[in-house]
């Protein structure tokens, strides 16, 4: 593998923007959907969070669940299912009729629209049960390939720490996130441990002490998921790096 062309991104070199769409912009869109991502960048989104797991055939694309009902044509497990089976299904009707028959997005996809139009993106390492340090992998591999020639790459989350233990021994230079709902009282340690620039936690977790202990400890820090225009302000004002939004129509992207 080609070195990356890019400087390595660290706390003290952070590129991304403060504002970051949550599953695309998938709210008033079809969430993980290529809609969803023109839509949030209708709305001055330059960056996009969204959830990655592996077809049946070990291809990454964008869906939150590890199960096909909810936001597609299909049903049961999407690691059942090949790329070219995914590809028939309809990701966008379940969610309203003008966006009916909107495809399954792929990281592909994803990677040459988001490069295309300058926009940043935080791959959520999403694995479904049992597949976290092969999910980990192919993605971080992938995502190398597909974004070798941008200037800024991807930023890589997970829950899963097995999975961040295998996108960074996959791929070591690709930035990453660890992504906490409760906040461990090791979290600084775990962080330390996978590598991690960054801490992605539930919003209600942080607070001014915690952000302050991390950027002390050399992290930045996002938060999820930040709907209500006042505490995005406050979570800003305690100085957070990255806010994951739905609320694209309600809290303005103003870097
Ligand atoms: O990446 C942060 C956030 O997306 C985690 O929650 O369930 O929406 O993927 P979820
Ligand atoms: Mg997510």
């Amino acid at each position: 593998m080609n070195a990356p062309k890019s400087p390595a991104v660290t706390a003290a070199n952070w590129p991304y923007p403060r504002f970051i769409a949550h599953r695309g912009a998938g709210k008033l869109a079809p969430e993980n959907t290529l809609a969803a991502f023109r839509l949030g960048a209708s709305f001055g989104y330059r960056m996009f969070e969204f959830d990655v797991k592996l077809s049946a055939d070990g291809k990454p694309i964008l869906m939150h669940d590890a199960t096909l009902d909810r936001t597609t044509s299909g049903a049961g497990r999407v690691d059942g299912l090949t790329l070219g089976e995914l590809a028939q299904l309809d990701a966008g009707a379940w969610h309203s009729p003008g966006y009916a028959g909107e495809a399954v997005a792929t990281l592909a996809a994803i990677a040459r629209y988001t490069q295309a139009n300058g926009l940043h993106s935080n791959i959520e390492i999403k694995p479904v049960p049992g597949r976290e340090a092969q999910t980990g992998a192919a993605v971080a591999l992938d995502a190398q390939v597909l974004w070798r020639d941008a200037a800024v790459p991807p930023l890589l989350s997970s829950f899963s720490e097995e999975a961040l233990a295998a996108a960074r021994q996959a791929v070591p230079d690709l930035p990453r996130a660890l992504l906490v709902d409760a906040l461990p009282v090791d979290w600084l340690e775990r962080a330390r441990a996978l590598g991690c620039v960054a801490l992605d936690a539930n919003y209600r977790v942080l607070d001014a002490q915690l952000i302050a202990a991390a950027h002390a400890a050399g992290l930045r820090v996002l938060s999820y998921t930040v709907n209500d225009p006042e505490r995005a302000a406050q979570l800003l004002g305690w100085g957070l790096d990255g806010l994951i939004t739905d609320g694209i129509d309600v809290i303005a992207p103003v870097e």
